[in-house]
């Protein structure tokens, strides 16, 4: 266990600088896994793994620019490299476990270039969760623009795809095929005109909520927070939540353990080089009145406040 400081770049258990921005968590084994994007050389995601939230472990870049690819998708135009030989660009991945299939699946939003035009969203595959990933291209869900985005699994396996749809006015969400590699249904389209960005959604207390942030690129703005009493059922209005900045941050993902929750967010650098001092906050959401609050604290022991140990 440790304390761990928010905003600055952590370091893994060999010292170097954690790259798992715009991140995910995967409880598998005993172990979390940690996803994320980084951006340097010809790599596209990481992961990590840790027992206790705060040493991680770097286990592999799960996608590169030479990763293996079976085309899936048969409108695929677009591979790991673009037509210059450069990188395209991976968003926000995230990675569930499938008990059907035993394969771990990766959905990650994908752009050529830095225009954001291509709006789509990118499947790969594993026998484990930190494995070489083989790539299966990409495709706009029913033909419909998908940028910043999360998956959900319920514990009966039915699992939710959300992104941000017309160019970010509106929030969708799909339901996955059973082997998670394609959409089932359009389920929800959420918040029309809202734009609603960095989704990310948690079950407590039988109900699910649903954190994102506004359309402000890299600096952060005002939290909402929205709740259901199911993934397909009516969401709630949004209300707000954290300060005008969300403390400083866009959300990543939601941790829940033991009936206590941790916000993980991105506290972006910028554009260019400047993306390379991003950041990570962690804080705790508490259920408070009937509805969400997010507690700003300048560091914490995301494990020992999991299992209640912990002061904030
Ligand atoms: C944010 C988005 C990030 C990244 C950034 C680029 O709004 O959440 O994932 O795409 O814009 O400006």
């Amino acid at each position: 266990m440790g304390i761990l400081k928010n905003g600055e770049l952590w370091k893994d258990v060999n010292g170097e600088p954690i790259h798992a921005h715009g991140g995910w968590m995967l409880y598998y084994n005993g172990y979390y896994y940690w996803y994320g994007e980084d951006r340097r050389e010809n790599y596209y995601v990481s992961c990590y793994r840790s027992k206790n939230l705060t040493d991680w472990e770097f286990r592999n870049h799960i996608i590169t620019t030479e990763s293996k690819m079976e085309g899936y998708y048969v409108r695929t135009t677009l591979m790991l490299r673009n037509k210059n030989g450069g990188k395209i660009n991976l968003e926000r991945p995230k990675v569930l476990y499938n008990k059907k299939t035993k394969k771990f699946v990766l959905w990650v939003h994908v752009e050529n270039g830095m225009d954001y035009h291509e709006a789509a969203v990118g499947i790969a595959e594993c026998d484990s969760p930190d494995g070489d990933f083989v790539y299966y291209g990409h495709f706009n869900p029913y033909g419909y623009m998908s940028r910043d985005c999360t998956l959900f699994q319920e514990e009966d396996g039915t699992a939710y795809f959300i992104s941000a749809a017309r160019d970010n006015a509106d929030l969708h969400m799909y339901r996955l095929t059973d082997d998670y590699k394609n959409v089932k249904k359009l389920v929800h389209k959420l918040y029309q005109g809202e734009y609603r960005e960095a989704p990310a959604v948690v079950k407590y207390n039988g109900m699910y909520h649903m954190l994102t942030s506004f359309c402000t690129g890299w600096a952060p703005n005002q939290g909402k927070y929205a709740c259901a009493d199911s993934m397909e059922g009516e969401w709630s209005d949004l209300s707000e939540i954290g300060d005008s900045t969300t403390y400083q941050s866009q959300p990543a993902f939601l941790i829940e353990r033991n009936g206590r929750m941790l916000y993980y967010g991105d506290r972006w650098g910028g554009d260019g080089e400047k993306y390379f001092a991003s950041s990570y906050v962690i804080y705790p959401l508490e259920w408070e009145n009937g509805k969400l609050t997010l507690k700003f604290v300048n560091e914490i022991d995301p494990m020992a406040y999991l299992n209640r140990e912990g002061k904030i």
